[in-house]
């Protein structure tokens, strides 16, 4: 894959790099990044695709002049929810976009699952079982939280966060970032959401979870119930700063066993 040299870095992280190159979205990942994680990306994406959900178009997989993995997509031009929260802080407006968030999470939910989706659970063990920081009885223990999950018939996008989320010039919602979709229960990706809220807009993690409990119809403990468990799969991610953090939710689990 060639990228232009118009190219703009959205973001960096510590496994790829984000590009929008014209009207192309391209993630380009470190070289160490194995073939069978970029094509699950994109066999996602396609995935995805097939529901009535606004998602990024796959254009292309293929490797760099430099031999990293890559992956285009279709741009769709607009500003992150996230921009637009942060812009509203300390506003009326900013809780009119959490509510926003919050429907647009359900909207996701409430969409039918396509075909061949993971399981919510199944990933939720094999990133758990990833976690070296963790002793390994404190990891079967959520581990076996994780199995004992009823099976949910929800897309979950499993980090839905305002980030993820762009809003088009004429108002339209368009979902990105579809890495870890799976079929399961909502209340888990509600979890997911809330750990990622903690972090990104703390003053805002509470009132989500209050706004989506009662639009969701599913109790808070319900959702609570899941946060070690997340928070365990999140540590596999490998982002750094996050451990301590992470580790604190996960702690709360031996009080609940
Ligand atoms: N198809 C797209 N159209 C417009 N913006 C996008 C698209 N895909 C990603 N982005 C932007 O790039 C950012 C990073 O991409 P994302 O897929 O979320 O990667 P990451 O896994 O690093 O979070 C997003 O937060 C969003 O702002
Ligand atoms: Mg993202």
């Amino acid at each position: 894959m060639q990228l232009s040299d118009n190219k703009v870095a959205l973001a960096r992280r510590h496994n790829k790099v984000v590009y929008q190159d014209g009207y192309r979205i391209v993630k380009v990942f470190v070289p160490t990044k194995p073939a069978q994680d970029v094509f699950r990306e994109a066999l996602n994406l396609a995935r995805i695709a097939t529901t009535d959900l606004n998602t990024p178009e796959v254009l292309e997989v293929s490797k760099t002049d430099e031999g990293s993995w890559a992956i285009a997509m279709k741009y769709f031009p607009g500003t992150t929810l996230h921009e637009l929260m942060e812009e509203a802080k300390g506003t009326e407006k900013f809780d009119e976009l959490l509510e926003t968030f919050v429907d647009l999470q359900l909207k996701v939910q409430g969409t039918k699952a396509p075909a061949a989706l993971n399981q919510q659970s199944d990933k939720l063990k094999r990133m758990i079982g990833r976690v070296k920081e963790l002793d390994p009885s404190q990891r079967y223990d959520l581990q076996m939280r994780a199995d004992r999950m009823r099976h949910g018939h929800a897309v979950c996008h499993g980090d839905f966060n305002p980030t993820n989320i762009v809003v088009g010039e004429n108002g339209d919602y368009f979902f990105c970032d579809w890495t870890h979709v799976t079929e399961g229960l909502p209340e888990a990706d509600a979890a997911m959401t809330y750990i990622l809220l903690t972090q990104e807009f703390p003053e805002a993690a509470d009132k989500y979870l209050d706004l989506y409990s009662v639009k969701a119809d599913i109790p808070k403990q319900k959702i609570q119930y899941w946060l070690p468990v997340v928070a365990a799969a999140e540590l596999s991610r490998g982002r750094k700063a996050q451990e301590e953090y992470l580790r604190s939710w996960i702690d709360v689990a031996n009080d609940f066993e």
